[in-house]
């Protein structure tokens, strides 16, 4: 288990934990946009950045690494917030509001960065997709990649394959959940859902008559894990009840 130092604060953590998981350990904020914790990290939007020194190296020699991909070393030190770091979060920032000069998240981040307009050429036609990659990410976790990033420079954006509803998507919104700034619309309702253009037929909880899941959400899951259906088609309330009889019968035993 490495030990290194954060901002001068000694702290150890598993060997396998990056620099943000040791910047967190250690009680200092590091700012993240296209991280999130369980998914493999990108280091797309490099927001994270913080001043690294290996233990070998010179005292005065720092690299700047993005925190949130950058294993832990024994002996590092790590710097959050040198005059470099801050201002090379400022150029992202910068960068992004001219992308999304729109956007809340955005504007915020800007903003605690002293920046209230973009000192670059703002987008001509913006919306709030800052790429930061999570919605991709996450359904490729599933193991269903339907959904992908295309077109470069300003017309960059995330959609299914020739911009048609995605033969491969299972409907689960995980896309939609996972999205900082909730730029991906949905419907859904007890009988229907729609994402990406296309549209799913709910499964219903037998017992309750609650949407639960789509037909393809559930069949992917089953496929995958083994567990049948039905499991997937019954709601949370159902299971809770069950196993609410299941522990009255155990009292009765008792
Ligand atoms: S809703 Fe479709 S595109 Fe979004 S994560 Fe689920 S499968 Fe992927
Ligand atoms: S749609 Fe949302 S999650 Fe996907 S890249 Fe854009 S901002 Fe990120
Ligand atoms: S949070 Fe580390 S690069 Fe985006």
């Amino acid at each position: 288990m490495p030990t290194l130092k954060v901002n001068g604060r000694r702290v150890t953590v598993d060997s396998d934990a990056t620099l943000l998981d040791a910047a967190r350990a250690a009680g200092v904020e590091v700012p993240t946009l296209c991280q999130f914790d369980g998914l493999e990290p990108w280091g797309g939007c490099r927001l994270c950045v913080v001043d690294m020194s290996q233990a070998n190296w010179d005292d005065d020699w720092f690299k700047v690494v993005t925190a949130c991909n950058h294993p832990v070393d024994e002996g590092m030190t790590v710097i959050t917030d040198s005059d470099r770091i801050i201002e090379t979060r400022r150029v992202v920032l910068d960068l992004l509001l001219a992308r999304c000069p729109d956007t809340p998240l955005i504007q915020q981040w800007a903003l605690e960065y002293g920046i209230e307009q973009t000192s670059y050429t703002p987008n001509p036609d913006p919306d709030d997709c800052i790429l930061c990659g999570l919605c991709t990410r996450v359904c490729d976790h599933i193991g269903v990649s339907a959904i992908s990033s295309i077109n470069r420079g300003w017309g960059r954006e995330i959609a299914p394959p020739f911009n048609q509803p995605p033969p491969d998507c299972i409907g689960c919104l995980a896309c939609a959940e996972i999205c900082p700034t909730d730029c991906i619309p949905f419907e859904t309702s007890n009988v229907r859902r729609k994402i990406w253009g296309k549209e799913f037929e709910m499964l219903r909880d037998p017992k309750t008559g609650e949407a639960v899941i789509t037909k393809e959400q559930a069949e992917h899951f089953a496929e995958r894990s083994g567990v049948p259906m039905t499991y997937f088609e019954t709601s949370d309330r159902s299971k809770r009840r069950e196993m609410a009889k299941t522990f009255e019968k155990l009292q009765v035993v008792k």
